[in-house]
C-alpha cells in the first residue's frame, strides 16, 4: 500500500497543504522547526488515529484554529480509498472512507498502516517496559481491530479499577465494587495479553533475522514476561486467551490483600515487559550505543515486516534517523526499507544516494510550505 495525496488543514504549522507523493521513497529536507515531522504525524493519524509522538490531538491543532483535518488517498490491492480525519477542540474525532461517516476511529484499522523510525526508538531497549509495551500495542492496533478495542477499554477499566482499589475499605458494597471492575479487567486483559504473546514468535523470528543482517553476527532474542499469566506461557505453543484468562484470575487472587492495602492494580499487561537479550544477557543493562541503535533499527523493521506479512505492503516513516547512522548502515537500511515499500524520509541534509531501481522524488520544507525538488 502507498499513500499518492495527502492533504492537511490547520495541523500544526501548516494552514492548509496538499501532497503528491511517490509509490517509492519521499525525500523532506528543510530546517529544523519548519514542519517536516509534522508531515509524518499527519500520516500516523491516517493509520491509528492518533500521533505517532505522543502529542494530544488538542496540540495538534494549529494555533489560533479550532480544528484539524487530514486526508490522504491510499492506494492497495489496485484500488484508491479516501481517509479522513477530523478532531475539533472539545469534540471527538471523527473518520470518514470514501466519504462515508465511520462509527469507530477502528474502522480505519487496516486501510494504511506504518512503521516510525526515529532517534528516540534507542529508548526501546535502554528505557523502561513502557516503551516495548507501546511498540507491541502500535503493531497489533494496526492489524487488528478487535485488539485496539480491547486495549482501549482495557486502559479505561484500568484506570476506574485503581480509583475503586484506593477508595476501597473493608466492606461489601466496596468489595463489589472492585468485584465488577475485576470481572471486566480480566476480561479485555486476557485479549491483549494473548494478544500480544500471539504475536511475538513471528515478531521475535523477524526481528532476530534484521539483526543478524545488520550486525553480521550477535543473536538478539525476545521474551514477553507477563506478570498476569506468566504461568501460562510455558510450552511452546502462545497460550489461548482462556488459557491466560485463567491464569490472570488466579495473579489477582494472589494479589488482592496488597492491591487493596496499597491502592492499585498490580499485575496485568500494563505492567508487563518485553525482553530483549544480546546472547544470554539483557541488552538493557549492558548495552552500548551502537548495540541500543542496531537493536532498535532490528526491533522497527520487525515491526513493519509483521505489518506487512499479509503481503499488502507497510510505509515507512524515517524520521531525522540517517545523520544517526554511518553510511554503510543508512545504505543498507535504505535498502531493506525499499522493500518493504513506500517512505517518507526526512532530514535536515540533502537528500542521499538512493538505490538504483528505486524511485523516488524529493520535496524542500519551509515555515509551513512544502515544494517539490
Ligand atoms: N499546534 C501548532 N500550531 C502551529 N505551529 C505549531 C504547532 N505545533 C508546533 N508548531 C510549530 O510547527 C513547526 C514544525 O515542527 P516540526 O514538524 O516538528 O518541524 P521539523 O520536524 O521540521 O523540525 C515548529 O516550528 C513548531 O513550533
Ligand atoms: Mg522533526
Amino acid at each position: 500500500m502507498w499513500i499518492r495525496a495527502l492533504r492537511l488543514t490547520d495541523f500544526r504549522n501548516y494552514e492548509r497543504l496538499e501532497l503528491e507523493l511517490e509509490e517509492g521513497l519521499n525525500f523532506f529536507t528543510g530546517s529544523n522547526g519548519s514542519g517536516k515531522t509534522s508531515i509524518l504525524e499527519a500520516v500516523s493519524y491516517l493509520a491509528v488515529a492518533r500521533s505517532l509522538r505522543g502529542a494530544t490531538d488538542a496540540e495538534v491543532v494549529r494555533w489560533g484554529s479550532s480544528s484539524f483535518g487530514v486526508g490522504g488517498d491510499i492506494v492497495a490491492d489496485g484500488s484508491v480509498r479516501s481517509s479522513t480525519l477530523r478532531f475539533t477542540r472539545g469534540g471527538k474525532k471523527e473518520v470518514t472512507l470514501d466519504g462515508e461517516k465511520q462509527a469507530l476511529l477502528s474502522d480505519l484499522v487496516g486501510v494504511l498502516r506504518v512503521a516510525w523510525f526515529c532517534p528516540e526508538d534507542t529508548w526501546l531497549t535502554k528505557g523502561g517496559p513502557s516503551e516495548r509495551r507501546k511498540l507491541l500495542d502500535m503493531t497489533l492496533c494496526q492489524l487488528d481491530p478487535a485488539y485496539l478495542d480491547a486495549l482501549s477499554n482495557y486502559r479505561r477499566t484500568l484506570r476506574q479499577r485503581n480509583e475503586a482499589l484506593l477508595s476501597w475499605t473493608p466492606d461489601d458494597e466496596s468489595e463489589a465494587l472492585v468485584g465488577v471492575w475485576s470481572d471486566r479487567l480480566l476480561h479485555y486483559g486476557s485479549k491483549v495479553t494473548a494478544g500480544r504473546m500471539r504475536l511475538l514468535p513471528r515478531f521475535a523470528e523477524a526481528v532476530a533475522g534484521f539483526h543478524r543482517s545488520i550486525s553480521g553476527s550477535d543473536a538478539l532474542s525476545l521474551r514477553y514476561r507477563s506478570t498476569a499469566a506468566g504461568d501460562a506461557a510455558s510450552g511452546d505453543e502462545p497460550p489461548t486467551e482462556d488459557k491466560v484468562r485463567s491464569c490472570f484470575a488466579d495473579s489477582l487472587k494472589r494479589v488482592a490483600a496488597d492491591e487493596r492495602r496499597r491502592g492499585f492494580t498490580l499485575v496485568g499487561p500494563h505492567r508487563d515487559d518485553l525482553e530483549v537479550r544480546l546472547g544470554e544477557r539483557l541488552l538493557r543493562t549492558f548495552g552500548s550505543q551502537g548495540q541500543h541503535r542496531t537493536a532498535a533499527i532490528a526491533l522497527k523493521l520487525g515491526e513493519a515486516a509483521v505489518l506487512d506479512s499479509d503481503g499488502r505492503g507497510v510505509v515507512v516513516l524515517l524520521d531525522d534517523i540517517m545523520s544517526e547512522l554511518d553510511d554503510e548502515r543508512a545504505a543498507s537500511l535504505l535498502e531493506l526499507v525499499g522493500d518493504l515499500g513506500q517512505a517518507l524520509m526526512t532530514s535536515t541534509r540533502d537528500a542521499p544516494a538512493v538505490a538504483a531501481g528505486h524511485r523516488s522524488r524529493s520535496f524542500v520544507v519551509e515555515a509551513g510550505g512544502v515544494k517539490r525538488q
